[in-house]
């Protein structure tokens, strides 16, 4: 039986593909005030601003291509049932192959009615842009399939039993600044083998035993399969 290999990702997994991440210098949140653009309140202020900020992040997606960071976690499931939990709303770990991919803040290229939280619709590349004068079928407007700070994250429960069941745990990119999903390191099965790989030091829970690989995510991710598969039991 293949073991079970959980994979958390944050902004730097895809920042070798030319996706901004948040807190590095130069990120996003230095571009933009949160409260404006990735808030409950900011959205029920300005939500033109709130649509044209993902409007732009849409069409810088479109424009980026999978790294192979995350290439190489997708061939990660010839040897490992491989579960990502990111907390990025891109899609390049499912257009790099990875089968198994639970996104904990939601997703870019989706859009929902803002009355049904169960009416959600894929944008395509070519129609990727929404504004408030949008509505769906029913005739609701429309909002950004995205987790906003101040709202539930509806995905916490799947993510705490998919870490829970962790043979092997490893975060990628993730400054492990944001909860609930921060605190899922706290489901990790005791004796479960825990990587990280960042570039920077990473602020991690310092009673956890993790071995840290300080490099990119493509570099870093090659390192973790070149330790993974020679722990491998020879087929
Ligand atoms: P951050 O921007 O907080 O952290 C990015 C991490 O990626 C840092 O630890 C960097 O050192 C690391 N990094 C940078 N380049 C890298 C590379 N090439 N390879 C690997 N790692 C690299 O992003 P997140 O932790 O993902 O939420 O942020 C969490 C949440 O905060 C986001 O999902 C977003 C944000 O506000 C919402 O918008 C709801």
């Amino acid at each position: 039986m293949k073991k079970n290999l959980v994979v958390l990702t944050g902004a730097g997994m895809s920042a070798e593909s030319g996706i901004s991440t948040f807190r590095d210098s130069g990120g996003l949140w230095e571009r933009y005030r949160v409260e404006d653009v990735a808030s409950i309140e900011g959205w029920m202020r300005n939500p033109e601003l709130v649509q044209n900020f993902y409007n732009t992040r849409r069409k810088e997606l479109i424009k980026a291509q999978p790294n192979a960071g995350h290439t190489q976690l997708a061939a990660l499931e010839k040897e490992f049932d491989v579960h990502i939990i990111t907390q990025n709303v891109d899609n390049l770990h499912e257009r790099a192959g990875s089968t198994s991919v639970l996104h904990l803040h939601g997703e870019l290229m989706k859009v929902r009615s803002v009355y049904n939280d169960k009416h959600i619709y894929e944008l395509s590349p070519e129609h990727c842009e929404i504004s408030m004068d949008d509505r769906d079928k029913y005739g609701d407007p429309l909002r950004p399939h995205i987790v906003w700070f101040g709202e539930a994250v509806p995905m916490i429960g799947p993510a705490i039993e998919i870490t829970e069941s962790a043979d092997i745990f490893v975060v990628i990119g993730t400054s492990l600044n944001v909860y609930p999903a921060a605190g899922l390191l706290q489901y990790v099965k005791h004796g479960v083998p825990i990587y990280l790989i960042d570039p920077k030091p990473v602020n991690a829970p310092q009673n956890m035993a993790i071995h840290f690989i300080r490099k990119g995510a493509s570099e870093g991710v090659a390192e973790l399969t070149q330790i993974l598969t020679s722990q491998q039991p020879p087929k």
